[in-house]
């Protein structure tokens, strides 16, 4: 009788086992060593090298449950482009260095186009528990190439401080914001406005924030050009007098988000265009060191006319088509996902969750007192055109903006310029 139970408890397991691995989540045709190994094993998660201290002790979490199918972390540059091109280089020869990916939110499309994720089986994750705007995100041609991680959306950061001792309030329209930073600003000896304006994927960002805000687009829904337009005139425009006018200063023309973030940290700035990442650092948590600890505040980014717009941002995991074990990868993923690991990803990472329910949790509101702000700011954020192109499409951005604001083209000829060369991106398809 005990044997008989024994026996049947085992093939429970068997069950249970084979159908994980049935529905364990990749859903294309197996790659490497699946038909050997069940597509069980060791793995490596390619990751942007910033802020990923937390990472190591949750991946160590699973490492210790998993010991056949332990995770390597690889860490990469903290800047976005310089990332995307060692992965695309590595991707793009077949190698199989990197079997997860944490790709930017905006690069999905290039990815998924180029074969070089592999599409997911959506039933395997708890995607309806995310914020709705992440899933789509992590879809192309409708359907699952990754899941989403930690989402973004820019926000303004201002010192309290200072506009309480002069009797204003937080900027909430550019109007403000510029005569806030043209006057207050070097009147305590630091600089008005920044963002991240080095050419690379920052500076698209805060751009398309700018145009977006000034109620353009870049992209229509048919994939048209609409970025030659009287708002993103005044958008790119915003951007450019900032620096001619000198309430943006021309260093900030080489800023990233570190180099911004330590900028505002060390007291040197009146506004920061930063996503929430920053908060952490600001108010000196985990023994940061901050002159603004207590001493600033973080509003919606204003437009020109009021309320602006911000850019979605974030990344998702998505599993490499060379992936050596794609289910312990489509695990993984599904663990990084899960609702203790994203609530870690917050209270450890600082970073912004997918999972919407942890965005009213009393606890995690009273300590990251941002949250209801930052879930309405991802909801109303705007993504990025999804395109095959769109690393080309960023670079032309890029590019163009960075003349204007360098004061090298005005304004509406750099728009006209940027409207062609996406024309001409968009003709070669
Ligand atoms: C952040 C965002 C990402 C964006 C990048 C730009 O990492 O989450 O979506 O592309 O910044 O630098």
């Amino acid at each position: 009788m005990r044997w008989i139970r024994a026996a049947g408890r085992g093939l429970l397991v068997a069950v249970v086992v084979l159908a994980g691995y049935v529905s364990s989540g990749v859903a294309g045709p197996q790659h490497g060593g699946a038909a050997r190994d069940g597509g069980r094993g060791p793995m490596t998660l390619a990751t942007a090298g910033v802020l990923t201290g937390y990472l190591g002790p949750l991946l160590e979490g699973w490492n210790r449950a998993h010991p056949a199918e332990r995770v390597t972390l690889v860490e990469l540059p903290d800047s976005a482009d310089e990332t995307r091109a060692q992965m695309t280089s590595e991707l793009r020869s077949g190698g199989g260095r990197f079997d997860i990916l944490n790709i930017d939110v905006a690069w999905t499309s290039e990815f998924a186009a180029a074969g070089w994720i592999s599409p997911l089986d959506s039933g395997r994750f708890a995607l309806d528990s995310f914020l709705p705007p992440v899933v789509d995100t992590a879809t192309y041609e409708n359907r699952l190439y990754a899941v989403p991680y930690v989402t973004d959306a820019g926000m303004l950061y201002y010192r309290k401080d200072i506009l309480d001792r002069e009797g204003e309030r937080p900027p909430r329209s550019w109007a403000e914001l510029e005569r806030q930073a043209r006057t207050i600003a070097p009147e305590y000896g630091i600089d008005g406005y920044a963002g991240q304006f080095l050419p690379y994927e920052g500076l698209t960002v805060n751009a398309t924030e700018a145009v977006y805000s000034a109620g353009g687009t870049v992209l229509g829904d048919d994939g048209r050009v609409t970025v030659d337009s009287a708002a993103a005139r005044t958008g790119i425009g915003f951007l450019a007098r900032g620096v001619r006018d000198g309430w943006i200063p021309r260093e900030a023309l080489t800023y990233k988000e570190e180099e911004s973030r330590q900028a505002f940290q060390d007291g040197r700035l009146l506004f920061l265009r930063n996503w929430p990442y920053a908060y952490a650092g600001a108010s000196g948590a985990s023994g940061a060191d901050s002159k603004v600890a207590g001493k600033f505040g973080v509003v919606p980014l204003p437009g020109p006319r009021g309320a602006g717009k911000s850019v979605l941002g974030g990344s998702n995991l998505a599993i490499s088509a060379n992936a050596r074990h794609p289910q312990s990868a489509a695990e993984l993923i599904a663990y990084l996902t899960s609702e203790p690991v994203q609530r870690r990803v917050l209270t450890e990472g600082a970073l912004p969750p997918v999972r919407a329910g942890l965005y009213d949790d009393p606890e995690l509101v009273a300590d990251h007192p941002y949250l209801p702000a930052l879930r309405t700011s991802v909801l109303a954020a705007e993504p990025r055109p999804k395109s095959p192109r769109y690393d080309q499409m960023s670079l032309a951005v890029q590019a163009v903006v960075h003349d204007a604001m360098a004061q090298h083209q005005e304004p509406g000829a750099a728009v006209r310029r940027l409207a062609a060369e996406l024309a001409e991106l968009a003709r070669r398809g």
